[in-house]
């Protein structure tokens, strides 16, 4: 079955970027000038996704209107004879079908999976969470429906992490099947590196059969109190195939302050208009003991 739906929670507070998330999202902080959110589903479209669900919550209309049609801005540069800015925009509003549904009580990565069960009904999906940015040759979505397409079962992106990040994650309990392929037996949220099976790490990307929303649906409080979609995809694991895939690519946390800042700094090193420029004025500073 093709996949062409996701699901992209959304409804965090963005606490650990206070007072930044006070009004704004966490999810529209910019990566250079382009909101993280934005880098996330232009993954998702390249990887063939056609409609996309965001799972939101209180304050977080100004996601919403980001990926709408602009036509008061639009037409202003229109006058202006700014052409490349309005192609920008376009882009944006023609991303996907994007759809919304609020999570109304912070219950847990696995509550706001549920959110999107009438969404997704009875196929595949992808999850793709948005503290989680690639940057990779093949899109590190359509990586892993390469592997649902070769597997017909549910994949998790996956990547090693330093012994010191294991507790950050969902972490798997995995045998080799191939090369970057590993059949799932068990995983932990979050456990203490003593306690870990592994350290193969479950680093926001997921296909998921639809028999998850049942297992959901009776999964208890875990990690934090909160319903963790990894004891859900754990007990599917029990119940049928689930494949962990180790993807290519360079995966930043942005999630956390120093991942949000390496992201901005290597994005902007990329970057054709500014990369030189930037990366003659960072020669500058390292080692500018002033700074
Ligand atoms: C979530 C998941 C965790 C996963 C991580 C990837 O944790 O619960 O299993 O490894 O995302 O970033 P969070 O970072 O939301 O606490």
């Amino acid at each position: 079955m093709k996949i062409t739906k996701a699901v992209i929670p959304a409804a965090g507070l963005g606490t650990r970027f206070l007072p930044a998330t006070k009004a704004v999202p966490k999810e529209m902080l910019p990566i250079v000038d382009t909101p993280t959110l934005q880098y996330i589903i232009e993954e998702a479209a390249k990887s063939g996704i056609e409609d996309i669900l965001i799972i939101t919550g209180r304050g977080k209309r100004a996601i919403e209107d980001h990926f709408d049609k602009s036509y008061e801005l639009e037409t202003e540069l229109a006058r202006a004879g700014k052409h490349d800015y309005i192609e920008g925009l376009e882009h944006i509003s023609s991303l996907a079908n994007i759809h919304y549904v609020r999570q109304k009580q912070a219950l847990g990565l696995g509550h706001a999976i549920l959110c999107a069960k009438s969404f997704v009904g009875n196929a595949p999906f992808a999850v793709l969470l948005g503290d989680d940015i690639v940057h990779s040759e093949t899109p590190c979505l359509k990586q892993m429906i390469d592997v649902y397409d070769k597997y017909g079962s549910s994949v998790l992106g996956v990547q090693e992490v330093a012994r010191e990040d294991i507790s950050k994650y969902g972490i798997v309990d995995a045998v080799p099947v191939e090369k970057n392929i590993h059949r799932v037996q068990g995983m932990v949220e979050k456990p203490n590196p003593e306690n870990a099976p592994s350290n193969i790490a479950v680093l926001g990307r997921y296909i998921i059969t639809p028999e998850i929303f049942t297992l959901l649906e009776n999964t208890k409080p875990g990690a934090g109190g909160e319903i963790q979609l990894t004891d859900a995809l754990c007990a599917l694991a029990g119940m049928q195939p689930v494949y962990s895939s180790i993807f290519d690519g360079k995966r930043y946390d942005v999630g956390s302050k120093i991942g949000f800042l390496q992201a901005t700094v290597e994005y902007a090193l990329r970057r054709e208009d500014i990369g030189a420029q930037f990366k003659e004025y960072l020669k500058t500073v390292i080692g500018d003991t002033k700074c």
